[in-house]
């Protein structure tokens, strides 16, 4: 496994932001995270890539290719991260140097993984430029970052994520910030280097349709709880928590799920109220308030439901009910 997390807690000041019992992604698979604004996602992608401000407090355990980086002081992490995680973020404009070229901070992000010739380096931040497929990538090395698009740039910071051949990629929201056709390209950018290079992507979205054309697995995230998870398919088209349905729901865009189109395709219809802040969620189900089926019963946390292929779920009043379905950890 790439990724293995077992018992996860983050917190903030003593408030809990984001709690997974267990997750494991294998080399090569893509997993995509969605969930409203405010569900943990970023949080959970900062902390899994030892990124997370001073003030978070992580524990519990990831197993990154197999070694445990939750006791590591910053100096470890950042060695054991390099070679191993790469990250996109949102926003390319702020993740850039504005003084710098383009192919310095290319170069930067190769020397910090070995040392190489100058010669050496040059070439490889060109065979990247190449990769990212950035038209021109001689002329392009020897720009700065306002002389470039949006989408050029978002190509630069995954240029600099792949740069060390890292065996997970993180990207969290990268394609917010793009127009619709950039956007495109830049998914079918992310997807191939992840296929071409068996890398495994980890995958943040608030928008189900980017997740769906990126990820083979899907985990909903809401409150910080993983609602559901498994194989994008079965999620999508069987979703059993009531939370993945309203966001199917209410998607803006059309999910297409092999033949079947779902979200705006049906009706749209949007998830009542908003996501509290972390001290404010209900007791038992964090969805309660929001959500149209709540039980008596959804006072208590729900167990997690286990179906086949991974595919587990957590609420007391799913979309579909079954008598033999068994219950306990997803991992
Ligand atoms: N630096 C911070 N200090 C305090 N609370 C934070 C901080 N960053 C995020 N949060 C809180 O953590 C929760 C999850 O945030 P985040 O992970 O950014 O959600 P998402 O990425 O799903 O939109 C939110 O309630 C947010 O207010
Ligand atoms: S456990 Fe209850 S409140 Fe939570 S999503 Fe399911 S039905 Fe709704
Ligand atoms: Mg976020």
């Amino acid at each position: 496994m790439i990724l293995q997390i077992r018992d996860l807690s983050i917190s903030i000041r003593g408030q809990e932001i984001v709690t997974i019992d267990c997750l494991d992604l294998a080399a090569g698979q893509r997993l995509g995270v969605v969930g409203e604004s405010g569900s943990g996602k970023t949080m959970a992608a900062m902390s899994i890539a030892g990124l997370a401000p001073g003030v978070v407090d992580v524990k519990g355990s990831i197993r990154l290719n197999g070694q445990e980086t939750i006791d590591m002081t910053d100096r470890q992490l950042a060695a054991s991260r390099r070679g191993l995680v790469g990250v996109i973020f949102q926003d390319p404009q702020r993740a850039l140097n504005p003084m710098m070229r383009v192919g310095r901070q290319v170069a930067e992000a190769i020397r910090l993984h070995r040392r190489q010739s100058r010669a050496h380096i040059r070439a490889r931040v060109l065979e990247l430029l190449e990769q990212v497929q950035l038209p021109d990538p001689q002329k392009l090395m020897r720009r700065y970052p306002h002389q470039l698009s949006g989408g050029q740039r978002q190509r630069v910071m995954i240029a600099i994520a792949i740069a060390c051949r890292p065996k997970l990629l993180i990207a969290d929201e990268p394609t917010t910030a793009l127009d619709a056709t950039v956007q495109k390209e830049i998914l079918e950018l992310i997807n191939d280097l992840s296929v071409q290079h068996n890398m495994g992507l980890l995958f943040v979205s608030h928008d189900l349709g980017v997740v769906r054309a990126v990820s083979e697995y899907m985990a909903v995230l809401y409150g910080g709880r993983l609602m559901e998870m498994g194989p994008i398919g079965h999620v999508l088209e069987r979703s059993r928590h009531r939370y993945t349905e309203a966001l199917i729901a209410s998607n803006p865009g059309r999910v297409c799920v092999g033949t079947s189109e779902i979200g705006l395709g049906r009706r749209f219809i949007p998830i009542e109220g908003n996501v509290p802040s972390p001290g404010a969620f209900p007791q038992g189900c964090r969805f309660r308030g929001r959500c149209r089926h709540e039980l008596p019963a959804c006072v208590e946390e729900p167990r997690l439901t286990l179906l086949e292929d991974g595919h587990a779920f957590r609420c007391w009043n799913p979309t579909i009910m079954r008598e033999a379905e068994s219950h306990g950890s997803a991992c």
